[in-house]
């Protein structure tokens, strides 16, 4: 991440030094769509992230620079001071989200800057968030809890950027630890973090960017979120999470074909999180792969949020006899998470390249990660 250049235009924009919060990406190793559905998500945070300046400036003014878009704006702190520059919306959010809840909030200087690929669906969205939702909670001495702050982050994309999301992207960016990832149940909110070591054991985890880009605002996420939501109402269930496959096909009648697939790819990654957890205690990656494929051609079929491109790299890496390779995130575009034996690693990058470039005219970006801490102080 940009530590000096954050140091360095923060400097230069503001005359003074800041103090550095930093807060990661993400990954998910599976559970795709079943946070919102009371289910469980399996992220770790990863070594790409954003990092900010802040410091308070006495008075009640934002003033933001977002550097990589070379972009500078000022706001207050009411609901009538909303910025139109989207990137500033996120912060403008976490700070009307903080005071919602109570927090004693004053003007600041920030400039920030991050390394997350946007729209490759690793969650720059929750990396600033969690950035801002830290660094505030700590200048301000809120006394906020951990789950309050990814919380804020989840209100602030519902209620100033149009995306009903659920809450993974926050929750790993906020809770991340270095060489696990954590199993969420989103539900209860209890999660347990697993050591999660792949090249220990003759893998490697490796992304692959389509470098095709999601627009998750006023958009099909939120349909798959309502058609979730339709069929758990028919079910007389809070949540889809729990529904059986037998108690689908028992109202089958009821709801649209449409809905019953989004249900049916649902209920399936929920079952799939939990093989994939089981499995890796025993350290049984090839079960950790099927379930990848499974969750992809779900995705793919059922729910619908994969791409032309997303299920070219999904069938490239099973021609390459990868492990396990999906469509990772939101969807509508982004990355594959692709887990591959070791010697199988430069064969299939090379392959992937050639074959997605003749295609489409240009490579997929790749992208190796760390499993890294989450948002703190520098
Ligand atoms: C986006 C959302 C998350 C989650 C994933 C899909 O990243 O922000 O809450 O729903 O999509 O698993």
């Amino acid at each position: 991440m940009n530590v000096e250049v954050v140091k360095t235009k923060f400097q230069e924009k503001f005359a003074a030094e800041g103090e550095l919060f930093a807060s990661p990406g993400r990954i998910n190793l599976i559970g795709e769509h079943t946070d919102y559905n009371g289910g469980f998500v399996f992220p770790g945070a990863i070594d790409k992230g954003m990092v900010a300046a802040i410091r308070l400036n006495d008075s009640d003014k934002v003033r933001a620079y977002a550097i990589d878009l070379d972009s500078y704006t000022e706001f207050g702190l009411t609901e009538e001071d909303a910025p139109s520059e989207g990137w500033a919306r996120y912060i403008f959010g976490i700070c009307r989200e903080i005071q919602k809840r109570g927090g004693k909030i004053a003007g600041f200087d920030t400039a920030f800057s991050g390394d997350v690929p946007l729209g490759a669906g690793m969650s720059s969205s929750a990396a600033l968030e969690s950035t801002f939702a830290n660094a505030l909670n700590e200048l301000f001495s809120l006394g906020i809890d951990r789950f309050e702050l990814a919380r804020i982050g989840q209100s602030t994309e519902h209620n100033y950027c149009g995306v009903k999301c659920g809450i993974m992207d926050q929750f790993a960016s906020v809770f991340g630890k270095a060489g696990h990832l954590m199993r969420l149940d989103c539900r209860s909110m209890e999660f347990e973090y697993f050591p999660f070591d792949p090249e220990a054991h003759g893998y490697k985890l490796v992304l692959l960017d389509s470098v095709v880009k999601h627009a998750l605002v006023g958009s099909p996420y939120n349909d798959r979120r309502a058609s979730c939501e339709r069929v758990a109402a028919v079910l007389c269930q809070e949540f889809l999470r729990g529904a059986t496959m037998e108690q689908l096909d028992a109202i089958k009648d009821k709801i649209s074909e449409e809905d019953y697939k989004r249900a049916r790819y649902v209920i399936g990654e929920e079952q799939r999180v939990l093989d994939v957890c089981e499995a890796l205690k025993r350290d049984d990656y090839e079960t950790v792969g099927k379930r990848m494929y499974e969750t992809h051609w779900g995705m793919s079929k059922d729910y619908e949020v994969s791409c032309e491109e997303l299920d070219f790299l999904a069938t490239i890496a099973e021609e390459c006899g990868v492990t396990g390779s999906r469509i990772m995130g939101g969807g509508f575009g982004g990355c594959t998470i692709n887990l591959v034996k070791s010697e199988l690693y430069d064969n299939f990058l090379t392959e992937a390249k050639a074959r997605f470039a003749q295609k489409y005219g240009h490579e997929p970006k790749v992208y190796s990660v760390v499993i890294s801490d989450g948002a703190r102080r520098l």
